[in-house]
């Protein structure tokens, strides 16, 4: 297997130096190791070095950082989350980190790349070459049955030393990425474990599923919503003649719980799990404490009857790519399928486009989902992609079709 070139630091020391001496972190280090980078678990000294690891583009004092390494590290270490940092091999000066994170039960080890923002010439050098180390000790040695990375498409190197590996396209988001002035594509490469492909089959790359935008989607955002008899629930925060969307909060617990224990459908992929009101509180009680959301959770109400029938939101919120997640639950099977989601997704992505200005929103879907694909296309969404065996239900892995919408295509689009 070939590694990518790296021009990131001069050839390492040819002979070891002394303990604790500049280019001696990766002595004694007997794998993760490349040829201008090796690859550490992440340690309360790199508090003072947060800019190479810190998931952030903001700038955080080395305090803060260093309540994170302790408080938050141990967790999502806990949660199957694996933290590396990338240092040069010649003076141990951090260059970058990757995550890997296992998802516990799930079957795709799933990873993401950082380079440190200075100097930026060496970046893709730096995450080429972390590919090379992680993928085939992920694959090979810790015998993951999938691996992916998320990787920014407009950085070629970083794509061709993915390809070296055996990572092959999964899914494109198109622009979601703002990098040096410029939107880039946010690519997903993956690569299934030659036993489990033996196994089960080969589905081929999940990109072959990507599609064009569609011109004209079936079921697009109305362009004028005719005045409604119904009262404008409190609260609400924008609303169609039928439908209002509001805060969630926990006095929509109780509602969301006793749907679970009785939803009728086990046609999510996953099977029916009995929640908890105490967890839909937990998500909902606190919901809007922070002044910058990384989501915003909506209860869809029917202004008729103000039942609240179903939450949808944004996730995942990225204030820099403008671009956010979107996922959508309808509790009760008799409100499905009567296009009450759609209409609430309009109301969604209205506030998203035109009160937040995101640019494009993203969402995935079980591939046994067939009615949330169906619902999500006749809105305007495009396929872009598919990642495979990321959970399991119904006796086999299950995979997970991609979708992306710009708000540019969504405005065109009204009708
Ligand atoms: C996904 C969901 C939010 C969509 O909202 P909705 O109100 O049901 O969606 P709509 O009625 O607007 O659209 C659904 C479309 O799928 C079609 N459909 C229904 N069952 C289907 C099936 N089994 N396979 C394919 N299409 C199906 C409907 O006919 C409809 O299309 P049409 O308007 O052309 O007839 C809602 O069904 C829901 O909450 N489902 C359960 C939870 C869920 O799956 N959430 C999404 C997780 S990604």
């Amino acid at each position: 297997m070939s590694r990518p070139a790296a021009t990131v630091a001069p050839e390492p020391h040819a002979t070891p130096p002394t303990d604790n001496a500049p280019g001696s972190g990766s002595v004694g280090q007997t794998f993760l190791v490349g040829d201008r980078i090796y690859l550490r678990p992440i340690r309360a000294d790199d508090a003072s070095r947060s800019v190479a690891w810190r998931e952030s583009p903001f700038p955080a004092s080395a305090k803060v950082a260093e309540k994170f390494l302790e408080e938050e590290v141990p967790k999502e270490a806990e949660k199957g989350v694996l933290r590396l940092v990338a240092c040069r091999r010649s003076d141990d000066v951090p260059v970058g980190s990757a995550i890997v994170d296992f998802r516990e039960d799930w079957p795709t080890a799933y990873g993401r790349l950082r380079a440190a923002p200075w100097p930026p010439e060496t970046a893709s050098a730096v995450k080429a070459e972390m590919l090379g180390l992680l993928v085939p000790w992920l694959v090979d040695e810790r015998s993951a049955i999938s691996v992916a990375f998320d990787l920014d498409g407009g950085e070629p190197a970083v794509v061709a030393a993915a390809e070296a590996t055996g990572l092959r396209p999964a899914f494109r988001i198109r622009e979601a990425i703002w990098r040096s002035g410029a939107r880039h594509d946010w690519v997903a490469y993956q690569k299934l474990h030659p036993a489990w492909l033996g196994r089960l089959g080969d589905p081929g790359p999940g990109i072959l599923v990507g599609d064009d935008p569609p011109t004209a989607p079936r079921s697009p955002a109305p362009r004028h919503r005719p005045e409604s008899r119904f009262p404008l629930p409190p609260n609400t925060v924008v609303a169609s003649d039928r439908l209002a969307l509001r805060p969630l909060g926990s006095g929509d617990a109780d509602t969301a719980a006793r749907a679970t224990t009785q939803e009728t459908e086990d046609s999510f992929g996953e099977g029916r799990i009995p929640e908890s009101p105490l967890l839909f509180a937990k998500w909902w009680g606190n919901h809007g404490e922070q002044a910058t959301p990384d989501e915003v959770r909506f209860a869809i109400v029917l202004r008729a009857t103000e039942e609240t029938i179903g939450d949808n939101g944004l996730f995942n919120i990225d204030w820099i790519g403008k671009t956010a997640e979107t996922g959508s639950f309808i509790f009760r099977p008799q409100h499905r399928g009567a296009g009450l989601g759609t209409e609430a997704k309009h109301l969604l992505l209205e506030y998203a486009f035109e009160r937040l200005g995101l640019f494009a929103v993203w969402s995935w879907v079980t591939t046994a989902n067939t009615r949330s694909a169906a619902a999500l296309r006749k809105q305007g969404y495009r396929d872009a992609g598919r990642i495979d065996w990321v959970s399991v239900g119904r006796g086999e892995f299950q995979s997970a079709f991609l979708f992306d919408l710009q708000a540019e295509e969504w405005r065109a689009a009204r009708r």
